[in-house]
């Protein structure tokens, strides 16, 4: 069938195109309706089916003859080590460690916070909650303890799996002490954390609250799976909102393993034990999808990697990994390959490894610059597939799907929408945008299986921040077009989300942080244009009158605040302290205009501008620490 074909019949038979689909999952029981919508806005897929999704990642595979296969490859350059984990092995470790977890009283619907470097321990964890119905939410390590408190209080989980430390290539990354902190800071206290005691520090342990795994999981009492409502929550994730309070993202049970498994075989063009590999982390969404769920619930054989694109050793790290480990589709963002490209532009390292099995490369995260996608292209000499998608989808929206029929690629676009989302481009007003304009991204509803179904005990606010832009539709937060063609352009945010190294961050956090340093009396955060990563927060600060210590004190006070209290991955290095912020007469601060002015482009003089001199101060000042020239 063509892509039009598929398209076309996921929208017109909604029910019947994703039953069909769902017949690749072990089903309990099978449910009494594929499409609940019987309360809008609220729509639910394959109500009253019961499943386990441990069970049809890692048991079924066993049963059905994968066992000697092998499930997950760690490949730590960092650590100069690679361990094997065969699917019955797998079957083994998760079984006892959802063990453990019974044995410190987790059960069905209690939650479990993961906080974890890139270790095999981290799926483990994962497929353990699922196995026994517990949900978990894995917090991402590059966050602070600040951060790790505000997800505990939500999520109030009764344990927490955690390493004792992360290594990045320049420093371990202490994660016990950040998660001690993190407990002695929220409300919530869990009764248990896990520690997986690495060598490289193995931290210090709490007597009675803390468990060591590897002397758990050596006694532990294997679980079975257990079964649970398709529509039950599988895990919370959470990401940024356009405040500091992030926001928990819930994927289900059942909807979440069907169109897992449609899209690796539709999307990536992938056979049950081929070798994928997502380089990205378990900490974020394309972790949770594509390191995790999907290549075991398709029976592939899955990478994690604990290294960087470069500098672990070199900028041949990813070809190693794909030749070594005999890799047939890749995933990563972007920005990796700008760091690649930055350092072997030549791509030299290419030329020592054996690619033959390798077919495609997918990218998504962040806006794929037509630069990278054709160098990319050239050096790999392979369909480089940008595909765009969010964390509250779970999977693609907008992709070239390679298991259906591979269309033109048009650069700077993630080609067309996914089957099951009906994307349109709505003008302020609500009426869909002729081709070629641009407008809000919106999906109208119902999203198709796998995307999120509400945000974690929070319906309002799902409905407020998603839904209620315009009714019957799901509001994606980007601006973009079509073309003549269907083909989508993603351009920007329309709130006041920045995207830095394909992570997503809130702008508005970073202000509230800048905002409580005693100094400061008003502030704004913009994304400006990175070269690298595509773009990088920038701070602008008012100090309050009457303030005289030195400014680069205060800035480097900042810079450290941050730090302390989103955490590095904010990567947030740059701040200048400004006489006023440009605003609008009725006080609306313009970072827009700001944005502009420090990427060097032409901007309109905004009508309503109060003062339009300060806008030559803002661009100075912006000029002092690399922005604001024109190129
Ligand atoms: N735990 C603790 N700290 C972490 C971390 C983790 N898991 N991951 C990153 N950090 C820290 C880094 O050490 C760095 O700290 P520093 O300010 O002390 O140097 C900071 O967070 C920013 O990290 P990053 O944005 O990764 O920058 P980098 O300079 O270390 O690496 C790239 C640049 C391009 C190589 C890197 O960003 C990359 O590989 N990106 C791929 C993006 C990706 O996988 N995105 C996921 C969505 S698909
Ligand atoms: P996250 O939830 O972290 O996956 O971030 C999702 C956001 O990243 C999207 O809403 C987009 O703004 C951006 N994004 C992801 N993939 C793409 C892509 N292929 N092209 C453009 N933007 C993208």
């Amino acid at each position: 069938m063509s892509y039009d074909e598929v398209y076309q019949r996921s929208l017109s038979d909604p029910e019947g195109f994703w039953a069909e689909a769902a017949q690749a999952i072990h089903w309990d029981k099978p449910w009494d309706k594929v499409l609940d919508d019987s309360r809008p806005p609220f729509y639910r897929w394959f109500a009253g089916g019961m499943l386990n999704t441990c069970y049809n990642a890692v048991d079924r595979h066993v049963e059905a003859g994968r066992g000697d296969q092998i499930a997950i490859i760690h490949d730590s350059p960092v650590t100069q080590s690679q361990r094997k984990i065969s699917y019955a092995e797998l079957q083994d470790l998760v079984g006892r460690f959802a063990g453990v977890l019974t044995s410190l009283g987790v059960t069905k619907g209690d939650r479990v916070i993961v906080y974890m470097p890139m270790v095999p321990e981290a799926a483990i964890a994962m497929l353990a909650c699922a196995r026994i119905g517990a949900i978990h939410s894995v917090v991402f390590g590059g966050f602070s303890s600040r951060e790790l408190a505000t997800r505990i209080d939500d999520a109030k989980p009764k344990v927490m799996v955690a390493g004792s430390c992360g290594i990045e290539p320049s420093r371990v990354v202490h994660y016990k002490p950040l998660l001690d902190q993190a407990i002695d800071m929220a409300k919530h206290k869990p009764d248990h954390c896990v520690i997986l005691r690495r060598p490289q520090e193995p931290g210090t342990m709490v007597e009675g609250r803390d468990v060591d795994w590897e002397t758990a999981i050596a006694s532990a009492q294997p679980q079975p799976c257990v079964s649970v409502a398709a529509t039950d929550p599988l895990y919370i994730l959470y990401t940024s909102g356009t405040t500091g309070i992030p926001k928990g993202v819930v994927r289900d049970n059942g909807g979440h393993a069907v169109a897992m498994t449609w899209s690796m075989k539709h999307l990536y063009a992938m056979q049950p034990g081929e070798v994928f590999w997502a380089a990205s982390d378990v900490g974020w969404v394309v972790g949770h999808s594509y390191i995790v769920y999907a290549p075991l619930l398709y029976g592939c054989t899955t990478i994690i990697y604990e290294g960087k694109p470069v500098g672990t050793p070199d900028a041949g790290a990813f070809w190693r990994v794909i030749s070594e480990h005999g890799v047939s589709v890749m995933f990563t963002a972007p920005t990796a390959l700008r760091a690649i490209k930055r350092v072997d532009s030549k791509a030299e390292f290419l030329k020592q490894y054996d690619m033959s099995r390798y077919r495609a490369l997918f990218l998504a995260g962040e806006r794929c610059d037509p630069d990278t996608l054709t160098w990319a292209q050239d050096i790999l000499q392979r369909p480089v597939i940008d595909h765009w998608w969010q964390t509250e989808t779970g999977w693609g929206i907008a992709a070239n799907l390679m298991g259906v029929e591979p269309l033109p690629v048009k650069a700077g676009s993630p080609t067309k929408a996914v089957p099951g989302y009906d994307v349109r481009i709505l003008d302020d007003d609500g009426h869909v945008q002729d081709p070629g304009k641009i407008g809000r991204i919106m999906i109208k509803l119902p999203m198709p299986p796998g995307c999120l179904p509400t945000l974690w005990q929070n319906d309002d606010r799902f409905v407020d921040s998603y839904l209620s832009a315009e009714p019957g539709y799901y509001l994606t937060g980007d601006a973009g077009m079509k073309d003549e063609e269907g083909y989508l352009f993603i351009m920007s945010r329309i709130d006041d989300i920045i995207n830095v190294a394909g992570h997503r961050l809130s702008t508005g956090g970073m202000e509230e942080v800048l905002a409580s340093h005693p100094d400061v009396a008003e502030c704004a955060v913009i994304g400006a244009a990175d070269q690298l990563k595509g773009e990088v927060p920038v701070g602008l600060v008012v100090l309050k009158s009457g303030v005289d210590r030195p400014e680069e004190v205060i800035d480097r006070e900042l810079v450290a605040l941050v730090r302390e209290k989103i955490g590095p991955v904010a990567d947030f290095k740059k701040v200048v302290v400004v006489e006023r912020l440009p605003k609008t007469r009725s006080g609306k601060i313009l970072r827009g205009t700001m944005k502009r002015i420090a990427d060097g482009q032409d901007f309109n003089m905004p009508a309503t501008i109060d003062d339009p001199a300060i806008l030559d101060e803002i661009e100075a000042k912006l000029q002092t620490i690399g922005y604001g020239h024109h190129a």
